[in-house]
């Protein structure tokens, strides 16, 4: 559920109609709903309540700072993959100790930064990141509070960009090689291992894949114990998948998920973690764009957009779905007609959707793309010097401009000629 519908005909953003926001920032632009973003954190909240947990909202998918803010506020740790991220979610007032560092390559500054300003813990995911973490730790007198990440050989049945968790990818160690892993990890006084890692993927349509993995976690948990490590937290990571396509069966919910999680790892009495991106934020935005033109080709018809792949990539990069709808409720049983929706970038990859049915529309109407709260505006480029669109962010009848869009001053500025050219 979100809180873009329809109210008198007008595709609304909770309660201010978005044809309003257009006007007054321009198309294209992102737009975020409060109510849904809340929403939607507080359904994996009351998933795991009465489990001791931390849901640690993976800012990748969307990292703007008032959304980053907004998770602090409701209780939220945070998942951070680069100095950057970890940067910006202490900038939104996310304490150090509610921090996890995930990825698969963590520079020593990036280490250096995280145990300066605070963290809860280090995702660990090689034996050469290990070495360097245990270095830079020592040399800063300090200890790393580590977890391992363990790849568990499970298919996540996912596009195959985003699936993490099968041995041929980079992520993680091989689960084979955990207990010498952990064990090596024991010998160095820099490190203090606390938990275990996993995270098989992203945009997860059934819970089994969760399952497999998680139960090979529950195993090596009590291995580990056995062995003499103190495992007393275990981070699930992400990819709980969300309904792109409204007419498709609908993934599992945060409830279920939630069970399950309990039912596999309930009676290991460890606190978990999650790091949910696309569900919190997915359906909590919207892209909205204006149609430039209506062209005629060979066979089919273009709708021409003011938003590009560069503005959401998903559709080129991932052959991903977002639905389209009108900013004006079509008249019910409005007939609809087929149209290849394009942005205006000169490559034909710039395609958002094939042959897809839309109601009549005409140049200058406004149009929205659902679902693109995450790993939309965190994904935009400049490509072909178009400025990145803005970020509004609504509650209630509040709105406001959460990242705006920048001038072709600033972009232009950017550059420098050097004097010897
Ligand atoms: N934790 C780790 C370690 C991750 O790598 C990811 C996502 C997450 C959590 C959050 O997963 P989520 O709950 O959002 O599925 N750009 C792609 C998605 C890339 C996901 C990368 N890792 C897309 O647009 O589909």
């Amino acid at each position: 559920m979100d809180h873009f519908l329809y109210r008198d005909g007008v595709l609304h953003a909770e309660d201010v109609p978005l044809p309003e926001i257009a006007a007054q920032v321009g198309t294209p632009f992102y737009c975020y709903s409060v109510a849904t973003l809340t929403r939607h954190y507080r359904l994996f909240d009351e998933a795991l309540a009465g489990t001791d947990h931390l849901i640690c909202y993976a800012m990748k998918a969307n990292s703007n700072l008032a959304v980053v803010k907004l998770m602090g506020d409701l209780g939220a740790g945070v998942d951070v993959v680069s100095g950057g991220e970890y940067l910006k979610a202490r900038a939104a007032g996310i304490p150090g100790e509610w921090i996890v560092f995930s990825g698969v390559g963590k520079t020593r500054d990036e280490m250096r930064l995280a145990l300066a300003g605070g963290i809860r813990q280090f995702n660990v995911e090689s034996e050469p990141e290990m070495a360097a973490l245990n270095e830079v730790a020592l040399a800063m007198g300090v200890v790393a509070p580590i977890t391992v990440r363990v790849n568990p050989d499970v298919d996540a049945q996912t596009h195959e960009k985003i699936a993490t968790g099968k041995s041929e990818n980079k992520f993680g160690i091989p689960i084979a090689k955990a207990r010498a892993v952990y064990a090596h990890a024991a010998t160095l006084p820099g490190l203090r291992v606390v938990g275990i890692d996993v995270h098989i993927g992203s945009q997860l349509t059934s819970l089994e894949p969760f399952e497999a993995a998680y139960t090979k976690v529950a195993d090596l948990t009590r291995a580990l114990r056995a062995d003499g490590h103190r495992i007393d937290r275990l981070d699930l990571g992400g990819g709980l998948g969300i309904p792109y396509e409204r007419s498709n069966a609908a993934p599992p919910l945060p409830l279920e998920y939630g069970q399950m999680i309990r039912r596999v790892l309930g009676d290991l009495g460890c606190e978990i973690e999650i790091e949910p991106g696309r569900l919190i934020a997915g359906n909590a935005g919207i892209l909205v764009s204006r149609v430039i033109y209506l062209k005629e080709g060979e066979g089919r018809n273009f709708l021409i957009l003011d938003a590009a792949m560069n503005d959401l990539v998903r559709p080129a990069m991932y052959a991903a779905h977002h639905d389209i709808v009108p900013l004006i409720e079509p008249a019910p049983g409005v007939e609809q007609a087929p149209f290849d929706v394009v942005g205006p970038v000169c490559e034909s990859g710039d395609t958002f959707a094939k042959s897809r049915m839309l109601p009549p529309l005409a140049e200058g109407d406004l149009v929205a793309f659902r679902s693109a709260g995450a790993y939309g505006a965190v994904m935009a480029s400049e490509y072909n010097t178009r400025p990145l669109v803005p970020e509004v962010l609504v509650k209630g009848d509040h709105v406001a401009v959460i990242r705006a869009r920048p001038s072709f001053d600033e972009m232009i500025n950017r550059d420098t000629i050097p004097l010897w050219l």
